[in-house]
């Protein structure tokens, strides 16, 4: 990607982060892992509009990877969009050759945690206090 369109993509990634999540990320943070070449990327586009209503973030590492963030604009939430970006992210994953994904979510995130169980994610742990005002539970998918 060229700069001036990541700067512009953190840009709107930042705006949508900051109307889905009560600790969102920074641009900054954006940009770094845009440029970074261990994150995979997917978005939401509805009606081929150039503002992402939707995005994903994944790293991939050696031997496993991370779901970062998913996220979609709440007017736009249970038409399958989060499904799809977290399906296009195990793509990636999968792509890396990794064997398997972890991601933490908040113990109280129900559409989240009922998302990765949807799509096979195993809970594997919890982080008690991990966050301020909530557990932490870890998940995992095998991918082979
Ligand atoms: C979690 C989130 C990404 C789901 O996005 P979405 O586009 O609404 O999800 P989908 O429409 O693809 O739903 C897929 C499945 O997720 C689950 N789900 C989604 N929203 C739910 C809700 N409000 N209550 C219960 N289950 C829900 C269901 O299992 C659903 O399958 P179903 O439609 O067959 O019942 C969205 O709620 C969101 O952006 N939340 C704020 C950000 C966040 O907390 N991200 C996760 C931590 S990084």
């Amino acid at each position: 990607m060229a700069t001036g369109d990541m700067l512009m993509t953190a840009a709107q990634l930042a705006a949508l982060e900051s109307h889905c999540f009560k600790e969102p990320w920074s641009e900054q943070t954006i940009l770094d892992s845009l440029r970074s070449g261990n994150y995979v990327f997917s978005y939401i586009r509805p009606d081929g509009s150039d503002i992402p209503a939707g995005y994903a973030c994944g790293l991939i590492m050696p031997d496993q990877c991370e779901v970062q963030r998913v996220c979609v604009l709440p007017e736009f939430r249970r038409r399958g969009f989060g499904e799809r970006l977290m399906n296009e992210l195990r793509t990636a994953f999968e792509a890396s050759g990794a064997c398997s994904v972890f991601l933490e979510v908040r113990s109280q995130n129900t559409p989240a945690r009922s998302l990765y169980k949807k799509l096979g994610y195993r809970e594997i742990g919890i982080r008690k206090h991990y966050y301020a005002d909530d557990d932490a539970v870890i998940y995992m998918l095998e991918l082979r």
